[in-house]
């Protein structure tokens, strides 16, 4: 499957799906040919260039949805993209590119959706609203994209612990880690879907995610819920 990632800011998250790919060589079910970012500054563009990995800048600030549609359609079918990744794309995607890829464009949200998404949800304010709020829980949540921010079906999340003495920006580093974690093996499974016919499903936290090679070292700061758990909340 060939694969556009979609960036606005440092691509740590793009980072470790290259080193996904890397470590698994020809196997790996997909391979990033192109990365897209509406920001020339965007420190994505300079991972992906390092990685020998082609780059394009479609701009967005003072042209209309349909010139921005355009231009990165343009993009993906030259490069017969097949999956498209949203890994820090501060941007609503057209809505043309959507329909083109429908089922087939992925995003990384760092709370667990459906609380703490939608417009303005970005970067730290999320991670403030979380705290804000008092909840316990966060974590990374991976969704199909639609046509609105944060709405897709949820494939896949993971539980991070919120610490008492949190600071957004602690809360932030630990779901981060959850986040490199995940979203190579969501990409992964839904690849391989996408390449056998089948449309990208949700994975189940305890089956999928906690089987195979990745299982010990999956998450250290975070267990998977289950009824028996002491921090189970109530
Ligand atoms: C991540 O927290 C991701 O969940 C959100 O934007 C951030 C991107 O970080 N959508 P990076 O650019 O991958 O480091």
């Amino acid at each position: 499957m060939r694969v556009a990632v979609l960036v606005s800011g440092g691509g740590s998250n793009l980072g470790a799906l290259l080193e996904a790919e890397r470590a698994a060589g020809p196997a790996h079910p997909s391979r990033i040919v192109l990365v897209v970012s509406d920001r020339p500054e965007a420190g994505g563009l300079e991972r992906a260039r390092a990685a020998g990995i082609a780059t394009a800048v479609v701009a967005v600030r003072d042209r209309t949805p349909d010139e921005v549609s355009a231009e990165m359609v343009t993009h993906f079918r030259d490069r017969q993209i097949e999956l498209v990744l949203l890994a820090g794309y501060l941007r609503l995607l057209p809505a043309p590119v959507v329909r083109e890829w429908s089922g087939r464009v992925l995003n990384i949200h760092p709370a667990l959706l459906p609380a703490f998404g939608g417009q303005g949800m970005w970067g730290r304010h999320v991670h403030e609203a979380v705290l804000r709020s008092g909840a316990r829980w966060s974590g990374p949540t991976v969704h199909l994209v639609d046509e609105r921010y944060d709405e897709g079906r949820i494939l896949a999340q993971w539980p991070v612990p919120v610490q008492p003495d949190d600071t957004p920006a602690a809360l932030a580093a630990r779901v981060l880690e959850a986040e490199h974690r995940l979203y190579p093996i969501v990409v992964a499974r839904v690849a391989e879907s996408l390449r056998r016919g089948q449309p990208a499903e949700p994975l189940s936290a305890t089956t999928d995610l906690l089987a195979g090679p990745t299982a010990d070292s999956f998450m250290p700061h975070s267990e998977p819920f289950t009824a028996s758990s002491p921090e189970d909340p109530q």
